[in-house]
């Protein structure tokens, strides 16, 4: 008798090796005993140490399917599973085809062990739900019972979609940790080292609820797809039975009803009263990024949301993301952005004591040959893209605003103001802050007239210096002279 021994329940390599060591050394399956960890048996460590193989080169025949397969069916909970998978790849030494043989107990029985599996991990996939650590930015803690073994193997999925967030997944079993570089595992732990429920479950349930169409009720299917056992750490679970319950009637409502605006996700930043602004501008911009409530939204490469000081009394408002921003994912960065620091650093103004943001979020451009050409957005952009300004506005609470350009005066006025009269006279924004305007930093570069663009220019410092005059009390130290503006090279 050999005894395979494993370092844990699923240990791959392990089981690989000495499945290599067996096969070379024509151990049948039947002489073979599989043990993990470390044995409380004397009896036994006389027979413990692996044989040594007696070919180390010797190389099993073995489809890369199989070791797929191997791999996922090691996670199951079943006590024979590595018997089984040794005298799997045993026989398949003479028979190459043999995992091609459906109807063949042991391959049936792998086949069951892969799917359960594969179900399990697909559904923690599914149904974890992360909470956030109270006064931890951006750290997030999950319990889940998975059926099997799953959570290595499915760890590097979590990895990769929530690339961003510091967080742990705690199983009874098992837990896994990455804090935005470093994947690790560690042991089992219990419901209560997570989180108390937190306003994110409401969100689930508010999500949830909105999601939830009863003209299209099919519970059976339901059922499948969200099965009893999960719905214990499932915070939306407990509005399936009475939304069931309630589906006919509100089918009947909906018929009736005039439609009205689902709730948001990120409407979770601002459900909690004590949720720090840092935390629930997190939320905010990781909501945005898969934001698609305009036609552009598509053809943006991704969303540029605000960025700068929570704190800052002056909020300055562009247009639009350009192409350079589109790319970096930051507003104001390409050649306008440089004119626009430029601009700031001789108005004394420091970028990051602003919150500096655009009226909307996505670049909208025409493709022409391998350039992308900047286009207007359309008013309804505007209007749409509003949702996200009006949210940045509830975190920032700006004393003043400067909107750049005719496009952000509209954003944030809500109607169309010349740009002359709307410096003239500011304006109130649609929650009742000040407003000022100024003309768009791009204005300045595509003005073909040199003085005409030192003008402007010029403008665009004073209107600065004014706006922070008004957001802060304050004149700063560069004086009121404004400066130089070469045109070829701002
Ligand atoms: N123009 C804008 O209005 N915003 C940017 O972020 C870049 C260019």
């Amino acid at each position: 008798m050999r005894v395979a021994r494993l370092e844990s329940e699923t240990d791959f390599e392990g089981w690989r090796g000495h499945a290599r060591a067996l096969l070379c050394d024509q151990v049948s399956p039947e002489d073979v005993t599989w043990q993990v960890g470390k044995t409380q048996d004397n009896l036994f460590a006389i027979l413990d140490a692996p044989a040594p193989s007696r070919d180390p080169d010797y190389r099993p025949k073995v489809s890369k399917q199989f070791l797929a397969d191997a791999k996922l069916a090691l996670c199951h909970r079943d006590q024979e599973r590595f018997g089984l998978l040794y005298r799997l790849i045993h026989r398949m030494q003479d028979d190459p085809g043999l995992l091609s043989n459906t109807v063949d107990d042991d391959v049936i029985r792998l086949n069951a062990l892969v799917k359960s599996v594969s179900r399990d991990r697909h559904k923690m996939r599914a149904f974890v739900r992360f909470r956030a650590v109270k006064g931890e930015p951006d750290t997030f803690v999950s319990w889940f019972e998975p059926e099997h073994r799953i959570v290595e193997e499915n760890a590097p999925f979590f990895m990769r979609r929530f690339a961003n967030m510091t967080w742990s997944i705690l199983t009874p079993e098992r837990s896994a940790h990455y804090d935005r570089k470093h994947l690790r595992f560690g042991p089992g732990a219990k419901k209560a080292d997570a989180p108390d429920a937190d306003a994110l479950e409401d969100l689930w349930r508010t999500y949830y609820g909105a999601i939830f169409n009863p003209a299209r009720l099919k519970v059976k299917a339901m059922g499948a797809e969200m099965p009893k056992k999960y719905w214990k750490n499932l915070p939306e679970a407990e509005l399936i039975a009475p939304l069931i319950a309630n589906a006919r009637k509100l089918e009947a409502g909906m018929v009736e009803a005039a439609p009205t605006p689902p709730k948001r996700l990120a409407d979770y930043a601002f459900s909690e009263p004590g949720l720090p602004p840092g935390d629930a501008l997190a939320i905010l911009r990781r909501e945005a990024a898969g934001c698609a409530l305009c036609d552009h939204a598509c053809h943006a490469t991704r969303t540029v949301f605000g960025e700068g000081s929570l704190d800052a009394s002056l909020m300055v408002v562009g247009e639009q993301p350009g192409d350079h921003e589109d790319i970096a994912g930051r507003p104001f960065i390409g050649p306008t952005g440089e004119l626009f620091d430029k601009a700031l650093i001789e108005a004394g103004l420091a970028r990051d004591a602003l919150y500096i943001t655009n009226a909307v979020k996505h670049f909208r451009f025409t493709p022409k040959g391998k350039n992308r050409i900047h286009q207007s957005p359309k008013v309804s952009h505007i209007d749409q893209c509003r949702w996200w300004l009006r949210a940045e506005r509830r975190l920032v609470k700006p004393k003043v605003t400067l909107a750049m350009g005719a496009t952000a005066i509209r954003a944030l006025s809500g109607r169309s103001i010349p740009i002359d009269e709307a410096r003239e006279t500011g304006f109130d924004c649609f929650d009742g802050r000040a407003g000022l305007a100024t003309i768009h930093p791009a204005a300045i570069l595509r003005q073909s007239d040199p003085d005409e663009a030192a003008t402007l220019y010029k403008n665009l410092i004073i209107d600065l210096r004014r706006a922070q005059k008004m957001a802060t009390g304050k004149a700063n130290d560069a004086g009121d002279e404004a400066s130089s503006f070469n045109h070829t090279n701002p």
